[in-house]
């Protein structure tokens, strides 16, 4: 019936797309139909109003619509389906329209395409192709502009998970540089206690006085010194071992105990809490800079005693054990717990519930950083008013 047109060949290679025709006239509609069906899916309605509700069921890539017709005229169908589906691609026939008609249908419904009645069906099928392709083009610079905005997002997330995690760092070395500087101006003072005392039992061996209470004062004061002595000597130590962050084999069992040790005989720990620990027997060593390691466990312990001191019952249980491939180890209190609210929080730096001069909101944001640093995985469960639980795990190798 229509001799071939040129770009037959292409508009047969394109996916069917679908085309919504709408016009009064059935005889219209329906040559119209017989031209398009040939490359498309067409979908006809004489209604212009029924013609919406296709467009709710109906995914429609084209519109070609009659401008004269009751109850809706086509641009503002158009205009109506641009507000709703901007990329439809709408294409307006008229028998009867001037230039200003026109010019106004175009810009108001966002036309593609506005042709003339008897309709010229090449010019037709041009304009179904053109603006085709321009719908195509229309939903790629809108899905790449998706992408970039994911992208954007993306490394804006990087840069700020990035810069908080240099500024955790600087805060974590200034602390490390603040207790330095706190041990070694320890050290004079404890020096000069040293000496006192000595010229102290010098005077009361010189005086010949038997004073038993004087002496067994001297004992205490001279077993505290030297306590003292040996806490300030482990602690240079260990600022030192962390300077050269050398990594060693090490016991985590022992470590955990050694922790466990220092935290019961910390003065300001002044209320009693049941701490029990269970080693697991045969626990592969570990390697790595055992300073992290300490700090990774103190903080949880600290932590974990804070939260038992306005609770009743003062427990906290520690295990150590291996999960296939990694060592972990747990540490369970049954102290205040988090609240639900709280849990996304508590590895934020500066997030802390504890009085100001208690808690700096530091001490999770460095426990994670390191575990991470080594590959590991920290898990926190809790129940608000029951207690907490952290699972650390590192990978063995
Ligand atoms: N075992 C726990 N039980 C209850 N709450 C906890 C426990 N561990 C952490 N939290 C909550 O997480 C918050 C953050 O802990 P984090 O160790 O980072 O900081 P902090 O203990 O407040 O201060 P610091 O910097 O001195 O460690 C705590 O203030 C507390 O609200
Ligand atoms: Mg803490």
């Amino acid at each position: 019936m229509f001799t071939k047109i040129s770009f037959e060949s292409e508009l047969e290679s394109e996916e069917r797309a679908t085309i919504l025709l709408v016009d009064d006239e059935l005889m219209i509609l329906q040559s119209l139909e017989l031209v398009l069906e040939r490359y498309f899916r067409v979908i006809k309605e004489t209604d212009p109003v029924k013609a919406l509700d296709i467009l709710e069921k109906e995914k429609i890539d084209v519109l070609i619509s009659d401008e004269m017709m009751p109850g809706l005229r086509g641009c503002d169908l158009a205009e109506r389906v641009h507000h709703l589906y901007p990329n439809i691609c709408k294409i307006i026939l008229s028998g009867n329209s001037d230039k200003k008609d026109i010019v106004k249908a175009i810009n108001k419904g966002h036309i593609y395409s506005f042709l003339f009645k008897p309709v010229d069906v090449n010019q037709l099928l041009q304009s179904v192709k053109h603006g085709l392709e321009n719908k195509k083009m229309k939903e790629l610079i809108e899905h790449q502009n998706k992408i970039l905005e994911e992208k954007n997002r993306d490394l804006v997330d990087e840069v700020l998970t990035k810069s908080r995690k240099i500024m955790d760092m600087e805060k974590f070395y200034e602390l490390g540089k603040f207790s330095a500087s706190i041990v070694h101006d320890l050290n004079s003072p404890l020096q000069t206690l040293i000496t006192g005392y000595q010229l102290l039992e010098d005077e009361l061996s010189n005086s010949g006085a038997e004073d038993s209470n004087a002496n067994n004062i001297m004992t205490l004061i001279d077993s505290s010194l030297e306590t003292l002595e040996n806490m300030i000597k482990s602690i240079s130590n260990r600022i030192k071992s962390s300077i050269s962050e050398k990594q060693v084999e090490f016991d985590l069992n022992d470590l955990i105990e050694r922790n466990i040790g220092c935290m019961k005989i910390m003065p300001k720990n002044s209320y009693p809490v049941e701490i029990s620990f269970m080693p697991s027997q045969d626990l592969p060593k570990m390697k790595g800079v055992p300073l992290h390691f300490d700090q990774i466990f103190a903080n949880l312990l600290k932590n974990a005693y804070d939260a038992v001191e306005k609770t009743e019952k003062k427990k906290i249980t520690v295990k150590t054990l291996q999960k296939g491939e990694m060592i972990c180890f747990y540490i369970k209190d049954s102290g205040t717990g988090i609240r639900p609210e709280d849990m996304e929080k508590i590895f934020e730096t500066g997030f802390s519930t504890k009085e100001i001069g208690k808690g700096t909101g530091l001490g999770l944001v460095i426990t994670k950083q390191m575990v991470n640093s080594y590959k590991g995985k920290i898990k926190v469960e809790s129940e608000f008013g029951k207690g907490t639980a952290f699972l650390v795990c590192f990978p063995s190798k």
